[in-house]
This record gives structure tokens, C-alpha cells and sequence, in this order.
């Protein structure tokens, strides 16, 4: 077997060229397998490991390959001999028989050639799995998704891959998004894309086939309460509290909320400028009973107007557009900080002048810890310098956290800065909810859609000095409790009964 095969590449190598098709078919063939065994072993692994196994690899062997017949096709010009007869020559004939299917070389080369394409299909395969992979989306081209990719290492769907939201399912899709993908690397590549990678995505797999495989509007009913604390900008970082209670019902029992859009039945359509979907040229409501109202952009001179492109129905991410790739705020991100405990509200000012030093402006990872680092210093040195000496662990500490804070939000090779993709979700990052909710879009009897206070939540404590505490008529002496020792009492409670 090994006899025939070196005899076979002997004679096929015809020429230089042919030999170093050979050479490359089979160094590349071998690399492969080695290093598909360390990857598999977990020896290796990353996207540019990856990148050179099922891409590099692949293509020398194909290279490798298509030069062996080029050097027949040299050799057979030079020599005026049929490849046959060349091969046969080399290879050694059959003599016996006549017709080519039942010649030696012509056997020998089919079972090269079916062997060749096995292993190219089962390489491909495995490209096209690995291609699938965060790890390959987020950090092949590198800098290009670096801020789409820490974003979702910190999101709720970390483990959810990159293509079950942004590429569909069957042949169509697949093929769609390698040709994009193909695109994208060749624009990664020249250096052609836009930055920062504009949004919305236009081509993003219909969400109510992505996320409704995991979530669905059956499944969000009453209501949620969500519990906010904010720091402000004095001496003490004061704590304030804020307590709404979002209506989340898809409303089938006519307890309507914010999923009343996406429940059975109900369809939202509307068209923007540009398609950017920001600002509204019209909206549409359709309800099961057949009805439909429309509300039309009062507001937009008649050039705005003309910027219609294209409607869209309402459906997930029209809303959660920032589901995985969530940017935070400087100032929402220091509150974090603070009430994780991992910013020392000790320090007088440290909720001020945290968010000045995250706002600064630094071209790269190491000027913002640089900047950071000395902004803070510099403050406190300036204000509090008796005090620096023993509060210097504290400084630090509070500097690493914004750093990484930092790094996760802004990308200035990207030119991502504070601010780049605003959430839609509420009414604080963007316009939001009133890019409907408004009354600058009318209906044929000048009604608009509600933008009423408690339409979408009960606001049960705005900016409260104290936690937003439960009227508990059932504990005695439980008046005005924190909504924690509430909770903990009920619990003890049902455990107890
Ligand atoms: C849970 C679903 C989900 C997952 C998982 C996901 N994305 Fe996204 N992605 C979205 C949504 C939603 C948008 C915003 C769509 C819009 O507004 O049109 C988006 C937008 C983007 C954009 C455009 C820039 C932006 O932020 O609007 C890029 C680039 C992107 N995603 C890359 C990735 C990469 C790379 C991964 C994996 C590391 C990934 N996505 C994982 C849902 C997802
Ligand atoms: C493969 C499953 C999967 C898909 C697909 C998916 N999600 Fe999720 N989603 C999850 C998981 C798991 C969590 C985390 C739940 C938790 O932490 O309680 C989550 C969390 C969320 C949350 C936060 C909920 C909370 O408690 O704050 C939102 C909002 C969300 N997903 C919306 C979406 C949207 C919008 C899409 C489509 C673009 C989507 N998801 C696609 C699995 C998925
Ligand atoms: C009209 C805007 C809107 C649309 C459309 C919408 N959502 Fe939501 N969704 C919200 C808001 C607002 C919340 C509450 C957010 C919060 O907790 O801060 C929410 C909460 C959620 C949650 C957390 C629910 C919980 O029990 O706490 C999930 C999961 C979710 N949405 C998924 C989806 C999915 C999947 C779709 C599409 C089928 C969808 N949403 C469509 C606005 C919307
Ligand atoms: C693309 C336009 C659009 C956006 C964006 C939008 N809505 Fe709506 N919303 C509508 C329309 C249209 C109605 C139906 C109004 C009517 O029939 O009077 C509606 C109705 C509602 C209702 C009442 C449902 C009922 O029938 O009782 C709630 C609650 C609601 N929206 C919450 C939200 C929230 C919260 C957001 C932002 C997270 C939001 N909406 C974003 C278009 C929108
Ligand atoms: C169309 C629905 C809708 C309407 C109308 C609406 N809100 Fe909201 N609002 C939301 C949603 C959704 C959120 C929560 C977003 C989030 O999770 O951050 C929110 C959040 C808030 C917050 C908390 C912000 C924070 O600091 O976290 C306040 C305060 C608030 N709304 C006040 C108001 C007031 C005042 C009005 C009346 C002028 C109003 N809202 C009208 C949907 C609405």
C-alpha cells in the first residue's frame, strides 16, 4: 500500500511544480490532523488557531492539488504525449488492457481523487462548525466585533451563539450569511467596513423565530417590579431609590402591558427615515378583530418625509435592540459599581468624579487606565491630602474597576465611544418607547398613541431617599420595611405554614 502510493506520487509529480503540489498536499494534510488532534485534546484553541486549521490548511491542500494537473498539462505539452500515456509511462503500464476505466493509473487516481474529496467534505464541515462558534465570530477579525464581543461575554446570553440570533436556519440562510461572511472578512481584510458597524441590522434572523425559541409571550404575565438606586453627585455619593412596578402582561386576559405588541393577534407596523428606525413616519396597529389604525408623523417636514425605504413589523428587537450587546452609561455604570460594593462610596466624591474620569477621552486601553488612574489621584490629592496615604488602596481599587468598565464599553478603533448604540428599551438612553408613545404622530381624529405616565409602569417611588417599602397590614409594627425583610418575612411565613 505504501509501496503504491509513493510509487503513485513518484509519478505523478511530474515535474517541480507537480512535486510541490505533492509536498504541499501532504504537509498540509498532516499538519491538519495534528493539529485537529491538539484541538481536540484542548492543547490549542482560539479563533486564529482555528482561522489557520480549517481555512489555511484547507486551501494549501486544494492548491496543492490543483498544481499536480497543471504540471501534466505542462509536461503533455512538452513531451506531446496524452496524460495517459504520460502517467502510464511513469507509473508503469497495464498493457494488458485497452479502454481507460480499467487501467491501473486510472484506478489509482480515482481512489486518490475520492479519498482527495472525503477529506476536503469532512474539512468543510468542520470549517463551516467552527464558523459557527462566539468564539470565531467574536474574535476572528479582531478588533472589528471587539466591541460586540465583550459586550456579550458580559450579557444574559453569554452561552447563546452568535448565530442562533443572527443567522436563520435551512440551505438559504446558511449560504447567505457565508457570503456575507465572506464579504465581511474580504472588508476586515481592505479595511472597508464602516465604524462603528452601523445599526440596525437589517438582515438579523426574524426574532420571533431566534428569541421566541427560548422566551415566548405567554410566558411574561403581571408584572415586574424593578428597584433602581442612583447615586448622587455630593460629598456622600447619596444613595436615592427608585421603584417601578412594568406592566409586562401581553394582555390576553385585558390586563394589557408592554408584550401587548408581540401577542398572537396583535401587529404592529410602522416605516422611519432612513430605515433607522429612530424616527417614525407612520405606525399601524392591526388587532384580531380585523381593525386597523394608523398614525401618521406630524411633525417631519416633507423632506424627512421622503425617507421612507421600507416597513417593518414590529417584533422583539424593535424594543430590546440592546438584548446581548449591552452598553452601559458612565454614570449607570458607577451606580452599579457602587452598590456592588466594588467602589467605596467612603471616598467623598467618588460618584462625581468616577464618572468624569470614565468620560475622559483616551484613544486606547492603556491611556484610559493611565487617565483614569491619575484623574482620581490627582483629585484626591488635590482635595483630601491628608487623607491620600491611607485611602490609596481604596483609589486604585476603585481605578481598576473603572478601567474595566471602560474597555468593555468604549472601542476607539472602533469609534465606539459613550453612547454609540443607545438602548430602546424605556425612555432614558433614546426616545424608546415614545418614538411611538408620542403625540407628534396622529390619527385621522388628531388621537395619538398613549404616552400616559402609567400606561406601561406604576411608579412607586421616584428618587426616594429610603428603599421603596411594602405596607404589610398582616405584620404588625411592619409599616414602611424595606422591600428585602418584606420578602424574606413572606417567605418564612408560606415555609412555616
Ligand atoms: C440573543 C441574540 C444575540 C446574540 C447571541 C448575538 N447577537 Fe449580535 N445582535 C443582536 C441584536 C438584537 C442586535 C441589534 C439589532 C438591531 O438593533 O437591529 C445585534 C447587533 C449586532 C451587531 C451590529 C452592531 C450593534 O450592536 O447593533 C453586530 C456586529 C453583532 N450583533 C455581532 C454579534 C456577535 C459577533 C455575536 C457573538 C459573539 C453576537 N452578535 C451575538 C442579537 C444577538
Ligand atoms: C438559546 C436561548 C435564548 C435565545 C435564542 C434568546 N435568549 Fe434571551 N435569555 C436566555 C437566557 C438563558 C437568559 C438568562 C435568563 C436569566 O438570567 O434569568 C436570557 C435573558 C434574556 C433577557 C433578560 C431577562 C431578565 O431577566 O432581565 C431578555 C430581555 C432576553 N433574554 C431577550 C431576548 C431576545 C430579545 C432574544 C432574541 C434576540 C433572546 N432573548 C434570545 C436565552 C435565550
Ligand atoms: C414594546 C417593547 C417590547 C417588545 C416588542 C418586546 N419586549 Fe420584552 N420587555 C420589554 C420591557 C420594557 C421589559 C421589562 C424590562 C425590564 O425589566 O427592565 C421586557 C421584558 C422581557 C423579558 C424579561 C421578562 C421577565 O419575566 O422579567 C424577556 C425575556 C423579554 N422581554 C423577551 C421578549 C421577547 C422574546 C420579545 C419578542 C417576542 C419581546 N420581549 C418583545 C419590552 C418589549
Ligand atoms: C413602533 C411603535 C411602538 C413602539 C416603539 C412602542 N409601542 Fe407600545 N404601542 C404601539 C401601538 C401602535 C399601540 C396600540 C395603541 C392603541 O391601540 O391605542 C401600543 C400600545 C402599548 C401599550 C398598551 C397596550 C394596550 O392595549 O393596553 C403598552 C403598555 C405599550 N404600548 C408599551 C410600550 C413600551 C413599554 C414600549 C417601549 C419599550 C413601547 N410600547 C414601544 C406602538 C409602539
Ligand atoms: C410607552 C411606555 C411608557 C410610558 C408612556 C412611560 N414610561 Fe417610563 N419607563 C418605561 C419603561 C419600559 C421603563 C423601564 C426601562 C428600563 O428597564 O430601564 C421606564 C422607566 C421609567 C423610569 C425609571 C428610569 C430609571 O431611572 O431607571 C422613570 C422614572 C419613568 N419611566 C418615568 C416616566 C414618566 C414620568 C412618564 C410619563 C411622562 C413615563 N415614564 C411614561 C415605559 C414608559
Amino acid at each position: 500500500m505504501l509501496r503504491t502510493y509513493l510509487d503513485f506520487i513518484r509519478a505523478v509529480a511530474v515535474d517541480r511544480l507537480g512535486r510541490a503540489g505533492v509536498i504541499l498536499v501532504t504537509t498540509s494534510f498532516i499538519t491538519f490532523v495534528v493539529m485537529q488532534a491538539a484541538i481536540l485534546l484542548g492543547i490549542v484553541g482560539n479563533a486564529y488557531v482555528g482561522l489557520i486549521v480549517y481555512l489555511l490548511f484547507p486551501l494549501l491542500f486544494v492548491l496543492g492539488l490543483a498544481l499536480i494537473p497543471i504540471a501534466w498539462m505542462r509536461r503533455r505539452r512538452a513531451t506531446g504525449l496524452t496524460t495517459r500515456e504520460l502517467l502510464e509511462r511513469r507509473f508503469g503500464p497495464d498493457g494488458v488492457e485497452a479502454d481507460i476505466a480499467g487501467s491501473k493509473v486510472f484506478r489509482t487516481v480515482a481512489v486518490f481523487t475520492l479519498a482527495n474529496v472525503l477529506i476536503l467534505g469532512i474539512a468543510s464541515l468542520m470549517m463551516l462548525h467552527f464558523m459557527d462558534t462566539a468564539e470565531f465570530c467574536g474574535t476572528a477579525c479582531h478588533s472589528v466585533m471587539s466591541p460586540e464581543w465583550s459586550t456579550y461575554q458580559a450579557s444574559p446570553h453569554a452561552r447563546v451563539a452568535c448565530v442562533e440570533c443572527h443567522v436563520g436556519e435551512g440551505v438559504g440562510a446558511l449560504v447567505n450569511s457565508k457570503l456575507n461572511g465572506a464579504w465581511q472578512m474580504v472588508s476586515a481584510a481592505f479595511d472597508l467596513y464602516e465604524r462603528p458597524i452601523p445599526t440596525p441590522v437589517h438582515q438579523l434572523r426574524p426574532a420571533r423565530e431566534t428569541c421566541e425559541r427560548c422566551h415566548w409571550p405567554e410566558k411574561f404575565y403581571g408584572s415586574r417590579l424593578i428597584s433602581r438606586v442612583a447615586f448622587a453627585d455630593d460629598e456622600a455619593s447619596t444613595p436615592s431609590y427608585t421603584t417601578l412596578n412594568l406592566k409586562i402582561d401581553p394582555g390576553a386576559a385585558g390586563a394589557a402591558g408592554v408584550h401587548w405588541h408581540v401577542d398572537a393577534g396583535n401587529q404592529v407596523r410602522y416605516a422611519s427615515v432612513r430605515d433607522e428606525r429612530r424616527e417614525m413616519l407612520w405606525v399601524e396597529a392591526r388587532q384580531p378583530d380585523g381593525s386597523v389604525r394608523r398614525w401618521v408623523n406630524t411633525r417631519l417636514t416633507p423632506d424627512a418625509g421622503s425617507g421612507e425605504t421600507g416597513q417593518r413589523v414590529m417584533d422583539c428587537v424593535d424594543c430590546h435592540n440592546r438584548a446581548t450587546h449591552i452598553y452601559q452609561r458612565p454614570d449607570d455604570a458607577v451606580d452599579a459599581l457602587i452598590r456592588l460594593g466594588a467602589i467605596d462610596r467612603s471616598l467623598p466624591f467618588i460618584r462625581r468624579e468616577a464618572v468624569k474620569a470614565l468620560r475622559g477621552d483616551y484613544p486606547s486601553r492603556d491611556a484610559a487606565e493611565a487617565g483614569i488612574r491619575a484623574g482620581l489621584g490627582a483629585f484626591y490629592r488635590r482635595a483630601y491630602p491628608d487623607h491620600l496615604a491611607t485611602w490609596l488602596d481604596r483609589i486604585d481599587a476603585a481605578a481598576d474597576e473603572l478601567v474595566e468598565v471602560w474597555a468593555r464599553n468604549v472601542h476607539p478603533g472602533m469609534r465606539v465611544g459613550w453612547g454609540a448604540y443607545p438602548s430602546f428599551l424605556g425612555h432614558r438612553e433614546s426616545p424608546g418607547c415614545f418614538r411611538c408613545h408620542t403625540r407628534d404622530l396622529r390619527d385621522a381624529e388628531g388621537g395619538w398613541i398613549s404616552d400616559d405616565c402609567t400606561l406601561c409602569h406604576s411608579i412607586l417611588a421616584y428618587g426616594e431617599a429610603a428603599p421603596f417599602a411594602y405596607l404589610d397590614p398582616a405584620v404588625e409594627g411592619a409599616r414602611n420595611r424595606p422591600m428585602h425583610e418584606y420578602l424574606r418575612d413572606e417567605f418564612l411565613r408560606s415555609v412555616e405554614n
